[in-house]
């Protein structure tokens, strides 16, 4: 009897679980996406794509920075609405329940997208989702690297530019010596100014003393690289030969050779001094 008893508990338990369940997921996310990047003045369509699991859909409402755009309300007339806000042009014929579609993107329209869906009553379930729209205006060409020679020989200083065109974001620059990312140190960077369209483009010199482990087969490899996000990477070389005239011994005897000739001078006149020494010493003894 009390088995019994038990597995009927058992039983209006799991009942209850499942009812929870059911009441809890109402409703459920498909598909949700705001772009992370788009190119300025680009169409681009905002997606918001949900089950309702039967339920009743009352509205769908989108906001940019916490302020209304679009709506889209099954019982009201117009169904779908749009508000004034700047930078977001919403194409309303091409928008509905689950999509917003924007034209003619700009700097302006970048920013935090929310979507909000709500249904009708018993249940009144909510769901609520944002992301970062990102717009981006890619350099439309690549690096450029100005300055510099086409020898060198250990010693020299090498003061060379890397400079990419203008664009939104600003691109990033990274110096490279021989596929080494070259120190902080030798970098030294320029502001940049931004244009009436807001492109910002950027310059970033490289400024070191060539040493002998520079050189690999004879050829120094400076190389730039400029990259925005994951969308551009474009890359600029500077190559510079290692002078032959000198060879690596003969630089090297020249060195020892000097530091020898001033030794040798100093030799004959501390002999002198000493020698002269001795015999005052030896002279004032004998007697
Ligand atoms: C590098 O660019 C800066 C800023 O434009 C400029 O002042 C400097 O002379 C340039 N150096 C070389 C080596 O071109």
């Amino acid at each position: 009897m009390g088995q019994g008893r038990e597995r009927h508990h058992y039983c209006i338990c799991m009942f209850l679980a499942i009812l929870m369940f059911t009441q809890a997921i109402g409703i459920k996310w498909r598909h949700f996406d705001v772009p992370s990047s788009v190119n300025r003045g680009s169409d681009t369509v905002l997606t918001c794509q949900y089950d309702l699991q039967g339920d009743l859909l009352y509205s769908v409402k989108w906001y940019k920075a916490g302020r209304e755009f679009y709506r889209y309300i099954p019982d009201e007339r117009p169904i779908k609405q749009k508000f004034p806000l700047a930078g977001v042009s919403v194409n309303l014929p091409e928008s509905d329940d689950q999509t917003v579609s924007l034209l003619n993107v700009g700097l302006q329209t970048a920013g935090q997208y929310c979507c909000e869906v709500l249904t009708e009553a018993p249940k009144y379930s909510t769901l609520v989702k944002s992301g970062r729209l990102v717009v981006v205006d890619l350099p439309k060409d690549g690096p450029t690297v100005s300055g510099g020679q086409n020898e060198y020989r250990p010693g020299d200083k090498i003061d060379v530019n890397c400079s990419a065109p203008k664009s939104v974001p600003a691109p990033t620059l990274t110096w490279y010596i021989n596929d080494d990312q070259a120190p902080h140190e030798y970098l030294v960077e320029y502001p940049s100014e931004e244009d009436d369209s807001g492109r910002i483009g950027a310059t970033l010199g490289l400024h070191f003393t060539v040493r002998r482990w520079h050189f690999f087969e004879g050829q120094l490899t400076l190389r730039c690289t400029a990259t925005v996000h994951r969308l551009y990477e474009e890359h600029a070389l500077h190559t510079g030969a290692a002078v032959h005239s000198i060879p690596e011994e003969l630089e090297y005897g020249t060195h020892l050779g000097d530091g020898a000739v001033s030794q040798e001078s100093s030799l004959p006149s501390l002999l002198l001094i000493s020698s002269s020494l001795f015999f005052v010493v030896v002279h004032r003894v004998v007697p």
